[in-house]
């Protein structure tokens, strides 16, 4: 007899396999595809990422699974079935939703995540973890992008499926997501199996900018080489790609994929007014401690010239700032910013 664990991947497989089936060729399917298919899905996307679609119904899962003589107790623990506490009889876990298969290393598919169309909730529902589902080990797309993860050097890691299928389609293919989770050491494990470049491209919204930031120092913290690629009007990777096409998504946002520091100094700047003098100084410190922070002798000598001419400072007095944040922050360890009050005193050179 199989594994327990096999027959769970076998469920998964036919089951991905029919809902594509259900999403492309038949009646039933037709209003989801066509969803797909007005928010700039293709075809051939929808099939080389085996997007499908779950009946809106209790049971078609469950007697799917029947028929092929799976033990729907086994099911349940699969995460595709959920049992009634009061009779013990099982129902479809996701029913009516826009089935993307959740694939591991090897290409299995393991769990799948269910998109509701019109305005259900939750919007995205995921299989419970499970003996073959860890979301914390599971990258969105990792066997289908490693090939070019390892020949271009470089993952592109996206919020969401949507986008990295949207920049699969705009001939970006090393992309992959977490499962609408925070990236995690076992995240971050895998990928330096195949490369040491991650560039991050989040959305364009505050939370993004946030899970960019949390994201940029956990990487940078492993020294891995991190870039972070920005998308204007707080549009999502995905809606950008529908809004100004792959051309420009490869040149104007991938192509000028920032540098740790460079996205700092944007990042600081969100909701300050740099006219106002208070908010300027409070950026000045932020970013001083950020260049302290620094390993590199060269790199802190370069941004603190840049900081020195963008605000019109002294140079010498920005170095003799930085080189005290610098002595407090090996001394103290990190995170003392006691030091950094004396910038209030600091005055613009002429
Ligand atoms: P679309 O609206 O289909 O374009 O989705 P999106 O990918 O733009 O989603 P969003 O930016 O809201 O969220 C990014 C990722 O977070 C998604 O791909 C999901 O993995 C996850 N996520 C979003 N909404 C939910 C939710 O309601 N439940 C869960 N569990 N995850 C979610
Ligand atoms: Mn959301
Ligand atoms: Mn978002
Ligand atoms: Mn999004
Ligand atoms: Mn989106």
């Amino acid at each position: 007899p199989k594994k327990d664990e096999e027959q769970m991947i076998e469920a998964h497989e036919l089951l991905r396999k029919f809902y594509h089936h259900l999403l492309i060729n038949t009646k039933e399917g037709q209003e989801a595809y066509e969803y797909l298919l007005e928010r700039g899905f293709t075809k051939e996307s929808i099939e080389k990422f085996g997007v499908g679609w779950s009946l809106p119904s209790w049971d078609f899962t469950v007697k799917f699974l029947s028929k092929r003589s799976f033990d729907p107790a086994l099911m349940e623990k699969a995460g595709l079935l959920i049992k009634r506490e009061k009779d013990g009889s099982y129902l479809d876990r996701f029913r009516g939703r826009i089935m993307f298969p959740i694939q591991d290393a090897k290409g299995k598919t393991i769990a799948f995540s269910g998109r509701a169309i019109g305005g259900d909730e939750p919007k995205y529902l995921n299989s419970p973890e499970t003996s073959i589902f860890n979301k914390s080990s599971v990258l969105y797309n990792y066997h289908g992008a490693r090939a070019a993860i390892r020949k271009q050097q470089s993952a592109i890691l996206f919020e969401g499926f949507a986008d990295v299928i949207s920049a699969d389609r705009a001939n970006v293919d090393n992309g992959i997501a977490t499962m609408g989770t925070s990236l995690t050491e076992q995240h971050i494990q895998m990928l330096r199996r195949v490369t040491d470049s991650i560039t991050l491209c989040f959305d364009g919204d505050k939370a993004g900018m946030e899970a960019a930031y949390r994201a940029s120092i956990m990487l940078d913290k492993t020294h891995l080489n991190v870039k972070i690629a920005l998308v204007p009007n707080k549009l999502d990777p995905d809606d950008y790609i529908k809004n100004y096409g792959a051309e420009k998504f490869q040149n104007d946002v991938i192509g000028a994929s920032l540098t740790l520091m460079a996205f700092k100094f944007i990042y600081h700047r969100q909701g300050k007014n740099l006219k106002d003098e208070g908010d300027r100084l409070q950026y000045i410190e932020v970013i001083l401690k950020e260049i302290s922070n620094l390993e590199n002798a060269f790199e802190r000598d370069y941004y603190l010239r840049q900081l020195a001419d963008e605000f019109s400072l002294s140079l010498e007095a920005l170095q003799q700032q930085q080189r005290q944040i610098f002595y407090s922050l090996k001394k103290k360890g990190k995170g003392s910013d006691q030091k950094t009050r004396s910038m209030i005193t600091l005055a613009p050179s002429t």
